[in-house]
């Protein structure tokens, strides 16, 4: 017997509301839902959940193993989980999360503590759709191409070896789970073309990030306290909206380790 799950579709991109469950406590055959509910929308969030870092994190570890950030600590006493509560250049730029290690991590998960009383959305892109319309000629040439991501400033001041942040993936990656081809460059880690220049590079991949501003292609989370919000990090971009000037926003968050690239 298959289980309904109580979820709302967003936008034709994706996005799924999940209400009425508590992610703590699914059974299995809810939890097999889940999954395919997550491969099929892309973002699903889970209302109104009051879950600690344990909680989250033993939530998490149902879905593969833990990732750790190779630069950025996490909240003490529970490593896995990261504290967001700036905003910076990287969040607010359409970005895929740690793109610049070996395996990206599959699955990114925010649980929303404290919130502006208006703004701080999170603004997600499918990547499905906006490799699916490029004419076939460019198509054609991004399969060909791989693109070299590279870490952060952070990553040089912490001391991290370069080696371990620097990594190149196809620009179009097959998602390992569904085998559906996706655009995988983004603004924060990718800084030229394998075998080509930055000067060369530029031009084409600025023309890919910006598909990501497509509205057709996007879905807009407007957060409520409690909310789990997990994204299929393969299959899309995302960034913050910074337009809530000082007030507080605080979330936690966990990522799942990824599968190699191709
Ligand atoms: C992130 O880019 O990982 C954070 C996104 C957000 O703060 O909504």
């Amino acid at each position: 017997m298959t289980t309904t799950l109580p979820i709302e579709r967003q936008e034709p991109a994706g996005g799924g509301i999940v209400t009425g469950l508590d992610a703590a406590r699914l059974d299995d055959a809810t939890f097999a839902a889940v999954q395919a509910a997550f491969l099929e929308h892309h973002v699903l969030c889970f209302r109104g959940q009051d879950l600690t870092p344990d909680q989250q994190l033993e939530f998490a570890a149902r879905w593969g193993t833990i990732s750790h950030h190779p630069y950025v600590p996490s909240l003490e006493g529970h490593p896995g989980v990261m504290e967001i509560f700036q905003v910076t250049g990287i969040t607010e730029t359409w970005h895929a999360d740690t793109t610049q290690v070996a395996n990206p991590p599959k699955i990114t998960m925010l649980l929303a503590r404290e919130l502006p009383e208006h703004g701080g959305d999170t603004m997600f892109a499918n990547m499905h759709m906006a490799y699916a319309g490029l004419s076939d000629g460019l198509r054609a040439t991004v399969d060909s191409l791989r693109a070299v991501h590279y870490g952060t400033e952070l990553a040089a001041q912490s001391g991290v070896d370069k080696a371990a942040v620097t990594h190149s993936h196809p620009v179009a990656i097959r998602h390992p789970e569904t085998g559906r081809r996706t655009l995988f460059v983004n603004a924060d880690y990718v800084r030229h073309f394998d075998g080509w220049t930055e000067a060369e590079s530029r031009p084409l991949l600025e023309y890919l990030y910006s598909l990501a501003a497509m509205p057709e292609y996007q879905y807009r989370h407007r957060w409520q306290v409690g909310d789990l919000l997990m994204w299929d990090n393969r299959s899309v971009q995302h960034r913050v909206v910074h337009d809530y000037g000082d007030a507080r926003r605080y979330l936690h968050r966990v990522t799942l380790e990824g599968d190699p690239l191709e």
